[in-house]
C-alpha cells in the first residue's frame, strides 16, 4: 500500500510500512554494528568530555568514579542493550551538567567504549535511533 493519508494516526501506519521494508536491525554486537572510524571519533569526544573523570585508558584513579573497562565493563555492559547504556550516559553524564552533547556524539563515545573493550567493529556506522539500539545486545567479545 503506497497511499498515505495525512491524518496523524494513519500517517504513522504508513511510516511503519516503510520501516518494515528495511533490513532488520542486528541482534547483537557480534555482527559488527559500528565502524572503526566512528569509534575513533568517539575517542576524541571521550577525551574532551569524559577522560578527566573516567581516565584516559577508561580506568579512573578516583575510587568514587567507576572504570569503564575490565570488570566494570563485564558487569555493567555485557548482556545489556546498546540503548540502555546510550540512554543512561545521555541522561546522566557528565554529572550535574545539563545535556550538552548531540545524541550522535554520545553514541560515538559509546562505540569507542565498546571498541576499547574488544567488541568487533563492522562496515556501517551506528545511528542514534533508540528503537534500533534497543534491539542490539552487547555480547561478550570472543577470547
Ligand atoms: C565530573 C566527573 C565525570 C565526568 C566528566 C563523566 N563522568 Fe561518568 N561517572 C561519574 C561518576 C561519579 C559516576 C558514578 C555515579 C553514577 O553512576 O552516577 C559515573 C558513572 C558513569 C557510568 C556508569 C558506570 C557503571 O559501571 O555503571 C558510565 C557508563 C559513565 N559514567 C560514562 C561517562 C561518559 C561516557 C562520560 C562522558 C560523556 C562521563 N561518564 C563523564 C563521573 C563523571
Amino acid at each position: 500500500m503506497t497511499k498515505c493519508i495525512s491524518m496523524a494516526g494513519l500517517a504513522l501506519i504508513c511510516g511503519t510500512g516503510v520501516l518494515l521494508a528495511q533490513e532488520p536491525a542486528p541482534k547483537s554486537t557480534t555482527a559488527g554494528v559500528f565502524t572503526d572510524e566512528q569509534a575513533k571519533r568517539g575517542a576524541a569526544a571521550y577525551s574532551a568530555n569524559c577522560a578527566a573523570c573516567h581516565g584516559a585508558e577508561l580506568r579512573s584513579s578516583d575510587r568514587e568514579i567507576p572504570h569503564l573497562t575490565e570488570k566494570s565493563f563485564k558487569f555493567g555492559w555485557i548482556g545489556k542493550t546498546i540503548a540502555e547504556r546510550f540512554e543512561f550516559i545521555r541522561e546522566t553524564m557528565p554529572p550535574k551538567v545539563e545535556k550538552k552533547l548531540p545524541d550522535q556524539v554520545y553514541l560515538d563515545i559509546v562505540t569507542y567504549i565498546l571498541r576499547f573493550n574488544k567488541i568487533p567493529s563492522g562496515d556501517r556506522p551506528l545511528k542514534a535511533d533508540v528503537e534500533i539500539l534497543k534491539q542490539i545486545l552487547i555480547e561478550a567479545p570472543p577470547d
